[in-house]
């Protein structure tokens, strides 16, 4: 019973969008094993454009990039918020490391076993490297490193990550990474770019069902974990694009009146027809929006290395 047990985060939370008005979940929780796996499934889409072309970028221009961050004498350390298997990050960091062999390496993941993977790809690739991985909530460490440590940093959080979170939490999110960095220091962000509605809407609704999959996972989750009955074949997945926000969402549409209890919170959600669960937000970007969130937090874009069909940015900061 709410109360008398303790409850967890991710009761917490799921609670707390299930009973709001506008019904969301927090896409955060799509990554239990189960959606990971589904996630690596998106992510080898055709229709899944970002990944290949962030690949694309660091595959042809982690050169370009090294020059323009100029590493000069001083020691030198990359952090990177959310690595994951670092695929396009270790691109980056064996280019930097041929000009800077005493360079460091922070990872900061929530996941233990990512990490440990990292670890070991990075002794067989780069054997000299230091690495320093940090384990736990991004948001978390970050506070950890607010007014830095006196040696220069470059901040990697790519993926277009930064599309997933809602207002607030970006907020949150610039103002850490505003409080982390000096003068001097750098920012490499994934931005996925405003394009075709339609190219993008392919990508959120692909024919095979994985992103359907993906989003069904979290209720299956929610049952697996609050004793929950979502029966998932009554939802249906909506991705919706709007091109002047660039906000694709996503949602799960209830296709009729229903009831679910959730055992192990002893709490019943109502849904009526056609009501929507609010899952995920993926924005869009435009150069000029990337320009703009950079100055709100004290940065200034140096370039932005795009891929061949300009669909995703790898946008490079530095810190005023
Ligand atoms: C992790 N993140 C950047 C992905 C995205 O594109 O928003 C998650 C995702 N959701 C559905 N497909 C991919």
């Amino acid at each position: 019973m709410p109360g008398t047990i303790e409850l967890t985060a991710f009761a917490k939370d799921t609670l707390k969008g299930l009973l709001a008005e506008e019904k969301y979940l927090l896409p955060k929780y799509f990554y239990d094993e189960r959606g990971s796996q589904i996630f690596c499934d998106i992510m080898r889409m055709p229709e899944y454009y970002p990944t290949s072309c962030e690949y694309e970028i660091f595959e042809q221009q982690s050169g370009a990039i090294c020059d323009m961050i100029e590493p000069g004498q001083g020691a030198l350390e990359v952090l990177e918020l959310g690595p994951g298997d670092g695929l396009k990050s270790r691109l980056f960091l064996k280019s930097l490391y041929g000009r800077k062999p005493d360079l460091g390496y922070v990872p900061v993941d929530i996941s233990a076993h990512a990490l440990q993977y990292l670890r070991c790809k990075l002794q067989d690739e780069l054997p000299g490297l230091q690495v320093n991985e940090k384990a736990g909530d991004f948001f978390h460490v970050m506070k950890q490193f607010a007014g830095g440590n006196g040696i220069s940093r470059v901040i990697l959080f790519l993926g277009s990550n930064i599309g997933n979170f809602y207002p607030e939490e970006k907020k949150n999110f610039l103002t850490l990474l505003s409080a982390m960095t000096n003068k001097g220091d750098k920012v490499l962000m994934g931005f996925d770019l405003k394009k075709s509605p339609t190219v993008i809407q392919n990508a959120y609704d692909d024919p095979a069902g994985n992103t359907r999959a993906f989003n069904l996972n979290h209720l299956l989750r929610i049952n697996r974990e609050l004793d929950g009955d979502f029966d998932p074949e009554a939802f249906e997945h909506c991705a919706s694009y709007d091109p002047v926000s660039g906000a694709m969402k996503s949602f799960l549409v209830s296709k009729k009146e229903q009831k679910v209890h959730l055992a192990r919170v002893d709490t019943t959600i109502v849904f009526h027809k056609w009501e929507p669960v609010y899952m995920e937000l993926s924005r869009k970007f435009s150069p000029a929006d990337i320009k703009k969130i950079a100055k709100d937090y004290g940065f200034n874009v140096l370039h932005h290395f795009t891929d061949q069909r300009n669909y995703f940015t790898v946008s490079l900061w530095v810190k005023d």
